[in-house]
């Protein structure tokens, strides 16, 4: 009896051992690349981690998203643009960087737009986010989800407490006419540098000042090379995952579902952790003596007014849309929520 108890026992142990060689022998079926021009242990590259490994494990193993950081694949540009041609499955970028070509995007990223990060959050989430993601396709690219970037603010080598002071510096900014247009009618030079080059620009001095989140302002050690951080969160550009539409056509549709799902899900574990960032961010560069500047009221309202011509040039066509958009803050202030 006992022998037929170890034969038994042998037997089950076999196919277990049968199974596991199975697993870790699956073959992928699609090996994919994402680009990602963060550090590693930013947050936008921990979200496409995760989203990585959620589609790893719900393919089980069939699809293989493989993320690089720091731009290695090259600069956002260079990144969407190999994406209209397959050459990159999958990337997180910057709104900015994608918006020139289709007007709707540029919406989502006009200066003074929101009212804070939850004003931003319902309109993205609701249907003009969603109607905004079904935009990309018109630039060869599929919209899958939005991650957080925080507000913009202005940090420079010298003090910035007024728009007179911003008068004449040389700013950098990202590559999206947009945000040169904002600089020009602040009355600064902009100066287009990429994302990974903007410490060597302080170095070199082509550069007096730049505008980003804390995160970056950290993480990219700009607060050690310009020590003045001037709060004006003149924009909310938000990040955006994106599929290459080539690589989408070939994908089958079951696999398109799960990386839709698993894209929205890395998108709310990486907003989580922004706001956890943000805070640290914040700690470590005011911990580091670093001076942080509070605008005023009415500098903020001059900074306001000045970009008010962005609206006419850049959404002309949409202003319907931005006042639902700015109702929503009518709404909430007046019934003082
Ligand atoms: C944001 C964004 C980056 C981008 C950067 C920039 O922080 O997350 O992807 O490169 O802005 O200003 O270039």
């Amino acid at each position: 009896m006992k022998k037929w108890i170890l034969a038994g026992l042998c037997f089950c142990l076999a196919l277990c051992l049968c199974a596991c060689a199975e697993l870790e022998t699956t073959e992928p079926e699609y090996v994919l690349t994402y680009a990602e021009n963060q550090p590693q242990n930013y947050p936008t590259s921990l979200g496409g981690e995760r989203f990585a490994e959620l589609v790893k494990q719900r393919t089980n193993g069939k699809v293989i998203i493989q993320v690089k950081y720091a731009g290695e694949y090259g600069t956002d540009e260079e990144v969407a643009e190999q994406m209209r041609f397959g050459g990159i499955d999958f990337a997180r970028v910057s709104l900015a960087v994608v918006a020139d070509e289709v007007p709707i995007l540029n919406v989502l990223q006009m200066p003074f737009l929101y009212k804070d990060a939850a004003h931003m959050w319902r309109v993205l989430d609701g249907d003009i986010g969603k109607e905004a993601l079904g935009a990309f396709q018109e630039t060869g690219l599929v919209g899958l989800s939005w991650y957080d970037s925080g507000a913009r603010s202005f940090y420079s080598t010298k003090p910035i407490n007024s728009i007179q002071d911003l008068q004449g510096m040389t700013v950098r900014v990202q590559n999206s006419q947009l945000a040169m247009d904002m600089i020009t009618l602040l009355g600064a030079e902009p100066v287009y540098v990429d994302h990974n080059d903007v410490y060597y620009a302080f170095v070199t001095r082509k550069i007096d000042a730049a505008e980003n989140n804390w995160p970056v302002y950290q993480y990219m050690e700009h607060y050690l090379v310009a020590k003045y951080y001037t709060v004006a969160e003149h924009t909310r550009v938000p990040d955006v995952q994106i599929a290459s539409q080539r690589t989408w056509e070939i994908l089958p549709e079951e696999y398109r579902t799960i990386i839709q799902e698993c894209a929205q899900e890395s998108a709310l574990y990486q907003r989580n952790l922004w706001v956890r960032n943000d805070i640290f961010a914040r700690a470590t560069v005011i911990d580091s003596g670093c001076e942080i500047i509070h605008l005023e009221p009415e500098q903020k309202l001059q900074f306001q007014e000045m970009v008010q011509p962005l609206y006419k040039k850049y959404c002309s066509d949409y202003m319907d849309l931005i006042k639902t958009i700015q109702n929503d803050i009518v709404v909430k202030t007046s019934t003082g929520e």
